[in-house]
């Protein structure tokens, strides 16, 4: 009996009237059926599959040349707020979460001096350093989050607390620096290779290096200014 004729009458028919034959072409093609759908629908999800990858590793390619930064770390996070960080003179009562930044700050970039050094300074940076300067302050609501200190057009100083680095405050410090003062300058200790990064980002070139620090201590300063 062909395929067509069984179909046909399939309702008037149980499967216990059919041949054995009947029965094995029956399941042959049920299974052939079934075989097709299921390679179909893997073909589809592999497929779907590769395209996605392929999606997502074109988009992570564009997404670096755009955004080639040496220290993924302190890229700006999209997702952090600066809309609630504002800008504004110190006022003394700031100074000693500010010199509490400085330290924290310090202790990361510049601890090749040693932690017991940076200690030492901490007095003088309260008592002699803030009084000379001109410091403005980024505050997070009402809390102090970085700072910098102007000598002049000389930046003296510029910390932001670790925390809430790579989320454009050390920019809009510099720019706020720059709003004042227009041209900067700024000495940064060589082995602080993120800060150096950081200056030539916003437009700073190297115009001298001098062998050691004010201490007399052997780390080399670079001196960089912007126009
Ligand atoms: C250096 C420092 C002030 C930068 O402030 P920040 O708030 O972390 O930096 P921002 O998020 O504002 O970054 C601003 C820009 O500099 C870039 N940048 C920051 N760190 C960088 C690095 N290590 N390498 C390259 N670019 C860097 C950012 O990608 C960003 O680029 P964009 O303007 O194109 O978006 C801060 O990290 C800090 O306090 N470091 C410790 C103390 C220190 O070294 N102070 C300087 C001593 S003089």
């Amino acid at each position: 009996m062909g395929i067509a004729a069984l179909l046909s009458s399939w309702t008037h028919y149980s499967i216990e009237d059919l041949s054995t034959d009947a029965r094995e072409v029956i399941v042959g093609v049920l299974v052939a059926i079934i075989s097709s759908l299921i390679l179909y629908c893997i073909g589809c999800g592999c497929a779907t599959a590769v395209y996605k990858c392929g999606s997502q590793i074109i988009s992570i390619v564009r997404g670096l040349k755009k955004n080639p930064h040496p220290n993924p770390r302190l890229i700006p996070k999209p997702s952090a707020r600066t809309d609630s960080i504002a800008i504004a003179p110190q006022s003394t009562d700031d100074t000693d979460l500010l010199v509490d930044i400085w330290f924290r700050a310090s202790l990361q970039a510049h601890g090749f001096l040693g932690a017991a050094r940076l200690e030492s300074q901490r007095e003088a940076v309260r008592d002699v350093y803030f009084p000379q300067a001109e410091t403005w302050v980024a505050t997070d609501g009402s809390k102090p989050v970085g700072f910098i200190s102007l000598l002049g057009a000389h930046i003296g100083a510029l910390f932001v607390d670790p925390p809430m680095q790579g989320r454009g405050i050390g920019r809009r410090l510099i720019a706020q620096a720059g709003a004042v003062r227009g041209a900067l300058s700024v000495e940064v200790y060589a082995e602080n290779r993120a800060a150096t990064a950081f200056y030539r980002r916003q437009g700073f070139v190297e115009t001298g290096r001098r062998p050691v620090d004010d201490n007399g201590l052997p780390h080399p300063l670079i001196r960089m200014e912007r126009a």
